[in-house]
């Protein structure tokens, strides 16, 4: 953890922290507004969400991350470019999503270039899978989307096939098929990391079933 790190952890956790509790939280209080609200899982260093929360200051963009230095990172940013419409919890999503996110309360959720765990026998730590997709598919609104991206094909393959046994999404782009890029979503450390090694970026777009906004635009 670098200096600055450090001192963001230390200076700007109460602006913009989420402490984790047993609890439903309440987003209209955390946030001090009403909001469309974006859950962004795994949000690294916080470059991307920062770039999105800069861009769309009409959404609340609550980021989840689990590595220190990078919670000190984004509350850096945060509190530099003076951004009030950003959150940041640091505790395991699966826990956050379970006990202190109210159902039906989502709007978008996020996950860009989850941890590959590309070895097979790890294959079981990857966050995304049927019961996870069912997790978030309860903390959405109806018209609410799930955006993916890997640059793992094989990874890429079990999103398919997991989002294929979660009866409460559509895939936008078609069964067993990939979305076109989105064309706000910004370039992230771990994508750049995957182009450098010659990668392919599969992105997803998944929606509630029976919700109002099942057309595919980027
Ligand atoms: C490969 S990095 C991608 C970071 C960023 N989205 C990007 O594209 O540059 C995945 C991140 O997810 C975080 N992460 C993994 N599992 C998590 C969990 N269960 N809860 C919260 N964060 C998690 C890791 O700490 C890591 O920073």
């Amino acid at each position: 953890m670098t200096e600055s790190q450090r001192q963001a952890l230390k200076n700007y956790w109460q602006d913009y922290g989420i402490e984790y509790k047993q609890g439903p939280i309440d987003l209209i209080d955390i946030f001090g507004r009403t909001a469309p609200t974006v859950m962004d899982i795994g949000t690294g260093m916080g470059g991307s969400c920062i770039a999105m929360a800069s861009e769309h200051p009409e959404n609340n963009y609550l980021a989840i991350e689990v590595h220190r230095p990078g919670v000190g990172s984004l509350l850096r940013q945060a509190h530099d470019d003076d951004l009030e419409n950003v959150r940041v919890s640091s505790h395991d999503v699966i826990e956050v999503l379970q006990y202190q996110i109210p159902p039906k309360s989502l709007d978008e959720i996020y996950i860009f270039f989850p941890d590959p765990w590309p070895k097979k026998r790890h294959f079981k730590r990857r966050l995304i899978n049927p019961e996870f997709l069912r997790l978030l598919a309860s903390r959405l609104k109806s018209h609410a989307r799930v955006f993916i991206a890997t640059d793992w094909g094989d990874y890429a393959e079990s999103i398919l096939a997991a989002v294929a046994e979660t009866p409460s999404f559509i895939n936008l782009a078609g069964d067993g098929r990939i979305a076109p890029r989105p064309h706000w979503r910004p370039l992230t450390k771990f994508e750049k990391r995957g182009m450098k090694l010659g990668h392919p970026i599969y992105d997803f777009v998944f929606c509630i079933k029976g919700g109002d906004n099942t057309s595919l635009k980027s």
